[in-house]
């Protein structure tokens, strides 16, 4: 271990994947001091981690090492113990195993063949032709909020532009939609208590679904996605009924929550910085500010990786079968790679944050469906209500692994024109 490891001031038994300190806060502090004296630091969670056979994870905290992890999927494995730092604690280890169906528990070859499978749906030109109803939700979405004058922002607002993409994405019938919401919350917010269903029936109830959906699609073929998936493209593949569902358990809850807990720490964000919102309002520099926005919330604030190999990062040994947390929530402030990374600047450019991952194999299929529902909506609101302002502050949500967001207590203004 290298002698800055010894001399971190950090305690022993401080838990930076603690879902009662992530719904504090992010430890900013404690980040910056990892970065500048123990980049790479052991966190023991000893009494937590039977799940995955050990007593703690490397905590990776600099830009340069998530990104060189997330590269080299030959050595660092998403499958051996799945891409969660800290699981729920109703998890078993049977439950474990069987998320290694996900795509990001995959690692390759198997990851790549689903992948480019995958990726069909997520084409530019796919992407792209969702983009006038998205528009059209979003100012709908807008417009109804203000219409109710004040509440709860993440729920008239953040939560809805998300849903609707991944739902249309996958041609979900208008009528299921409100149940699968519920469904999605429970399995994702599992630590948290104010959830709908227990996350296990939610699970078995949405995988039933999507199966459901798959084995309809192969029976009857249509011009929608879910065929696209199912049936075999030029190259011969295509997934299995069971492939799908998780593959629908996966979108919906990575999709989801990432988008919206997004829009919620962006709007804060933006509550924060009067100056940057008059700027967004006049300018609307939407590509910069979207990717401020994603840098500012990082909305998943950790993934993990497992060595398949002795090796080092930054000069630390790290033995195989070791997990490595990567902490995209202290390398998007990481004073060598942004200027001035406590301001939230909307013109930042560039900006090489890893909200969407290291740039690796796993790196966000979403990212540009993200990209452009955080333009849409953010534009919607500065069109529509751009008085918008904060009554309360932010409830944060109890997770160990994302930067979720509960409540946002907001006052929508006056309609434009009126006062
Ligand atoms: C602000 C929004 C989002 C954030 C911050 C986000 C973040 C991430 C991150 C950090 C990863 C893992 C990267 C890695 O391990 O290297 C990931 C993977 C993934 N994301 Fe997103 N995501 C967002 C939106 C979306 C959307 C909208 C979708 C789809 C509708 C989506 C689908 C996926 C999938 C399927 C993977 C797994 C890819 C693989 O393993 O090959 N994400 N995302």
């Amino acid at each position: 271990m290298t002698a800055a490891a010894q001399t971190c001031p950090i305690g022993k038994g401080f838990d930076f994947a603690d879902p009662e300190l992530l719904e504090r806060g992010m430890p900013v502090a404690e980040f910056a001091q990892l970065r500048k004296t123990a980049p790479v630091w052991w966190n023991e969670q000893p009494t937590l981690t039977p799940i995955f056979g050990d007593d703690g994870f490397w905590v990776i905290s600099k830009h340069r090492d998530i990104r060189d992890i997330s590269k080299d999927s030959g050595l660092w494995s998403t499958n051996a113990k799945g891409a969660i730092v800290r699981l729920p604690e109703y998890m078993e280890p049977e439950q474990l195993e069987f998320t290694k169906a996900l795509l990001i528990n995959h690692d390759p070859p198997e990851h790549t063949r689903l992948r480019k499978i995958v990726s069909r749906i997520f084409t530019p030109r796919a992407v792209h032709a969702l983009e006038d109803t998205l528009t059209e939700t979003a100012r709908q979405v807008v417009e109804e909020a203000l219409a109710k004058g004040s509440g709860n922002f993440v729920d008239d607002v953040a939560i809805h532009l998300p849903l609707k993409a991944i739902m249309d994405l996958l041609g979900v019938p208008e009528a299921d939609r409100g149940r699968i919401h519920q469904l999605v919350d429970s399995i994702i917010n599992s630590d948290d208590p104010d959830q709908p269903f227990d996350p296990i029936t939610a699970n078995a109830e949405l995988m039933a679904y999507a199966y459901q959906m798959a084995e309809d699609r192969r029976k009857n073929p249509t011009d929608d996605i879910v065929t696209t998936l199912v049936q075999a493209g030029e190259d011969g593949e295509a997934m299995t009924e069971i492939e799908f569902g998780f593959f629908v358990i996966l979108l919906i809850t990575a999709g989801n929550e990432t988008t919206r807990n997004a829009t919620s720490h962006g709007m804060n964000a933006f509550f924060d910085n009067p100056d940057q919102w008059e700027l967004f309002k006049a300018d609307r520099p939407t590509a910069t500010a979207v990717d401020e926005v994603l840098r500012w919330s990082t909305p998943v604030h950790a993934f993990q990786r497992t060595a398949t190999a002795d090796t080092q990062v930054g000069g630390v040994d790290i033995a195989a079968g070791q997990r490595v947390g990567l902490f995209y929530s202290s390398a998007n402030y990481d004073e060598e790679v942004f200027d001035d990374p406590f301001s939230f600047t909307i013109t930042r450019d560039p900006n090489p944050h890893l909200a969407f991952g290291g740039n690796g194999a796993h790196f966000c299929i979403g990212a540009n469906l993200a990209r452009m529902e955080l333009g849409l909506i953010f534009n919607a609101i500065a069109d529509v209500m751009p008085d918008i302002s904060r009554v309360s502050e932010i409830k944060r949500v109890r997770s160990g692994w994302l930067n979720g967001v509960k409540g946002l207590g907001v006052d929508y203004g006056c309609p434009v024109g009126k006062s």
